[in-house]
This record gives structure tokens, sequence and C-alpha cells, in this order.
């Protein structure tokens, strides 16, 4: 079950893929000369920097190697710390852990994103930088964490691949710190199936995440550079079909948040009757995506009944998104001496066992929002969903 733009997938898209494939050209590099290659993973770049209001955009193959690219053009090297929060997708540590840095989790905040309260108290001489993940489409607090990490020297590394179209007092998210990370897979805002997006506006962060991602090669390389090469790099690029997807779907972007708000506070006011219940923390109410609406419970007990009774889960029962649910990441980081397993972040495990995400756009049983509406519910099927979440609650 997807995101809000792949059920908007139409026409633009199957036409988009159609010029690439007529081109002849589907590798990001082709041709200068032949008017038929369509530099269409530059486009994207470009347009979506231009979206961010940022100077530099680079095209990836994933949100996760978005990350990994990011934090290795930040110069961080092994054994430094990144402060990351104890709720967030698995990526957020594992691409962190394969640049050799060492995640270390604070606690959430009822926005369900990095609570400002907790960074400092984590902050050791080995931390070099911290990741706000606009977890849920949710910006963070980023006041506060510009300011935190503006006071200890620490880089900011944005983890928005849950919030593309997001938005924090008016500066689009991964605009805000040195660098942002996105995804394009399937359950996004927007998607091209699987891919990623970097944004910033340092020049030299660009520079060396384009390197990253392309075999250590200056941006726009026409051609192999030999004797030109300073850093390592792989391959993570992107290619002109998906790219053509990724462009008709960021056309859209605009549309889809202003639909999923719309949707989301028609939702939201139908179920203000109701009791026992408070929404999650927007720390952008105009800003936040709307992929989702999330109500956290005055009791577990309460949590878990009205998520049973409508076929759902309470988000610390959804599976991947919750650290304790990590095995893989626990067991390395129990390795290097941090045990973290369930109980190490109180706070977020009492937040995660009273909430249940609700969908408006992405409707994702991994994150707990299997139930509730999506970007084509018709008023009807939002009045319909509405009352029933209202009887659950009222039992
Ligand atoms: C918060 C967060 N970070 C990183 C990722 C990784 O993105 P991708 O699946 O494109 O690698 C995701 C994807 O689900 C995510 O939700």
């Amino acid at each position: 079950m997807p995101g809000p733009g792949a059920y908007w997938f139409d026409k633009e898209e199957m036409d988009a893929v159609m010029e690439v494939m007529k081109s002849g050209y589907l590798f990001r590099y082709g041709s200068e000369s032949d008017p038929k290659f369509l530099h269409t993973v530059s486009s994207l770049e470009k347009e979506f920097a231009f979206y961010c209001n940022t100077r530099f955009g680079l095209a990836t193959s994933s949100g996760t190697v978005s990350l990994l690219a990011s934090a290795l053009a930040m110069g961080l090297r092994p054994g430094d710390e990144i402060i990351v929060p104890s709720y967030t997708f698995v990526a957020s540590y594992t691409s962190m852990i394969f640049a050799g840095l060492v995640p270390v989790l604070t606690e959430i905040d009822e926005s369900l994103t990095m609570d400002p309260d907790d960074i400092e108290s984590r902050i050791t001489p080995h931390t070099k930088a911290v990741m706000p993940v606009h977890m849920l489409g949710n910006p963070c607090n980023m006041d506060r964490i510009m300011a935190i990490a503006k006071k200890h020297n620490l880089m900011v590394l944005e983890d928005c691949c849950q919030a593309a179209g997001a938005s924090y007092k008016g500066h689009k998210v991964g605009s805000i710190g040195n660098i942002g990370a996105f995804s394009l897979n399937i359950f996004k805002t927007i998607n091209s199936g699987d891919g990623g997006l970097v944004v910033t506006n340092d020049e030299a962060l660009y520079e060396t995440a384009f390197g990253v991602h392309d075999q250590g090669h200056k941006p726009m390389r026409f051609g192999v550079e030999v004797g030109n090469r300073n850093i390592l790099g792989l391959n993570f690029r992107m290619n002109e079909i998906t790219a053509a997807v990724g462009l008709a779907q960021l056309k859209k972007i605009d549309k889809i948040t202003t639909v999923l708000r719309q949707k989301r506070n028609r939702f939201k006011s139908l179920i203000s009757e109701a009791e026992g219940f408070k929404f999650r923390i927007l720390n952008d109410p105009s800003g936040d995506c709307a992929t989702m609406c999330t109500v956290i419970f005055s009791s577990v007990e309460e949590a878990a009944r009205v998520s049973r009774a409508l076929g759902s889960k309470t988000v610390d029962k959804s599976g991947w998104h919750v650290y304790y649910n990590m095995e893989h990441v626990l067991n390395h980081l129990r390795q290097i001496g941090q045990p973290h397993s369930k109980g190490a972040y109180p706070k977020t495990d009492d937040i995660l066992s009273r909430a249940m995400n609700i969908s408006i756009g992405v409707v994702d049983g991994g994150l707990g929002a299997g139930w509730g509406i999506n970007i084509n519910s018709s008023d009807a099927e939002i009045e319909a969903a509405a009352l029933q979440f209202v009887k659950a609650c009222k039992g």
C-alpha cells in the first residue's frame, strides 16, 4: 500500500517514461551533441533544488544512500557520533553505521520527532552531527535543533525521507540544516518506485556528495575523468527513467500536499468531538505534509482498545520504525558498547505505546497506518471513517 503520489500515477508519468525510452538514453549521461538526449536526471536535480530553494540538488538511487552520501560529504569520519531520534526508519541508523559512524539515540517528544530537550545530554566529545528526522511528514522543531547545533558546533543532516513537500516556518525541509536527504520510494509523498535526492546550499558538500554517488567524479562529468579524482565513490546514480517518473510526480507535489491538508483538516475536525486523546504536536501546522494524522491517547489501555477496534495497531506495535524492533541494529550497537533494548528510551516508549497513526495520504501498515483514509477518499468516506473512529473511542 503506497504513498499519495502513487495514487496519482497517470498519463504524465507514462508519457515521460515513454519519452525517455524513445530517446534511447537511459543512463544519466549521454551525448551532449545529440538533441535526443533529454537530461532528465539533471532536470530533476535542478527542479527539486529550485523547489526546496537550495543551490544544489543531487539525484540518487535511494533515501538510504542519500543519507550515506550526505554524511560522507559532511566529512564525518569513522568513530564520530551523530545524534539520531529513537523513532525513525532503520536506514537513519544503518546509513550512518555504513559510514563508520556511531548513531547515538535521543528521545522523541509528542511531535513524534527528536525531543530538543534531550539532545544536549547526549553530546560527547565525539559528537559531530545531529540528524533531525521529519518523521511522518512533520517537520522537527528546527529552531531549537539549529540553536543547539550552533552552540555545540555540530553539523545538521536533515532526514527528509518522509517529508518531501513539508516546510518549517516558510523554509522547505532539507534547506535548513547543512544538507537534506529525501526518498522517492513508493511510500513517500511523491515517488519514482525507488530513488533519492540530496539538497544543500553548500557547494563543497554538493561536490563531495556527487563524487560519493558516482565513483569520485566531479559533478556533471562528460566522459571518464582520469587524474582528477580525489575522493572514493560508489555508484548511487539515478537513471533517466526513474527521473522521468520523479519529475512528473514533482509537478504534482503542491497539489498533493494541498489536498492532503484539506482532507486531514476535515478528518481532524470530525473526530475532535471524541474524548480520551490529543493530536500529536505539529511544529509547524501549515508546513506538515499531512500524510498522517497521529493521535495520542491518555492511556496505553485506551490506545490498544481503540486501535484494536479499528483493526489497526498502536505505533509501538507497528514494527520497523521502533528502535527496539531493530534487532540487527541493536546487535551492532551492543557490540560497540551501546545497549539499546526496550526501556532505554522511556519517554519514547511511553508516547509510542499511546499513539496511533491514521493514514491520510501514506497508507502503510509498517508505520501502523494501515487504517484511515487516502488522498482519493471522498467526503462521504472521510465522514464514515471519522464516525468509525469516534464510535471506537466511545466504546
Ligand atoms: C525516515 C526515513 N529515512 C530513510 C529512509 C530510506 O529511504 P529509502 O527507502 O529510499 O532508502 C526512509 C524510507 O522509508 C525513511 O522513512
